[in-house]
């Protein structure tokens, strides 16, 4: 789609033009990406889980002793009657949408083999925003890349992976930190408001039949100036 293309040449040029500038994301350079934030209180309301919305949620979320299971196909309906966006199953982290200041997503993440053409992760923005999104990370052929662009990391399949998204509001930076190393940072273009979301949302190219991934130990953090 056009304006999913254009979106996708912006941020892969900015995160081009980025990559010469090791401090750009703002999340400080060591190996401790939660040093000086504090943890948010979350509760399990949540985590407002957004699937088809011909199928029981059951059929494509669980959620077992701490872990969080996502799958969708991608003969899926979207997640409601009125959106024409491809097939999710989701959490929409709710109740800590934020404007200012630093926050972080951290979260274990598993991703099988043979899943393609997903968005795991993402940073939205508010609804209607110009833009509905300032990070996503895909996962095709088992690397994890920022949008389709940029590799965050190779070899995400089969292991149990932590992940930490920083994002600096007012600087309007992110950073993403694949077991507490940095792997990626880029500039945004601001939004009024945002919130994370996680689990699997179908993608434009070399998707799979099934995607799934699971999630666990979902944490958000935060600072301020
Ligand atoms: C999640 O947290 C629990 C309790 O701290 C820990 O035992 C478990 O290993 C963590 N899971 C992962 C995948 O790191």
């Amino acid at each position: 789609m056009a304006t999913f293309s254009w979106l996708f040449l912006l941020a892969a040029f900015i995160a081009a033009a980025s990559l010469s500038s090791p401090a750009a994301g703002g999340g400080g350079g060591g190996n401790n990406p939660t040093a000086g934030f504090v943890k948010v209180d979350l509760t399990d309301g949540d985590f407002q889980v957004q699937s088809p919305y011909n199928v029981p949620e059951s059929q494509r979320f669980r959620y077992r002793n701490g872990v969080r299971t996502f799958w969708v196909y991608d003969s899926d309906k979207p997640f409601n009657t009125a959106t024409h966006t491809n097939p999710r199953t989701e959490v929409r982290l709710r109740g800590h949408d934020y404007s200012s200041g630093v926050w972080q997503f951290e979260g274990y993440g598993y991703v099988p083999s043979g899943t393609s053409g997903v968005s795991v992760m993402q940073i939205h923005n508010e609804e209607g925003a110009e833009h509905a999104t300032i990070l996503m990370l895909h996962v095709y052929n088992g690397v994890l890349q920022f949008y389709d662009g940029t590799i965050v990391e190779n070899n995400i399949y089969d292991r149990w992976f932590r992940l930490n998204v920083v994002h600096d509001a007012a600087a309007s930076t992110v950073a993403v930190y694949v077991d507490g190393r940095h792997k990626f940072s880029t500039n945004a273009i601001p939004s009024k408001s945002y919130y994370f979301k996680f689990g699997v949302y179908m993608q434009h190219h070399d998707w799979s039949n099934c995607m799934e991934s699971q999630w666990t130990n979902v944490t958000v953090y935060t600072k301020s100036y």
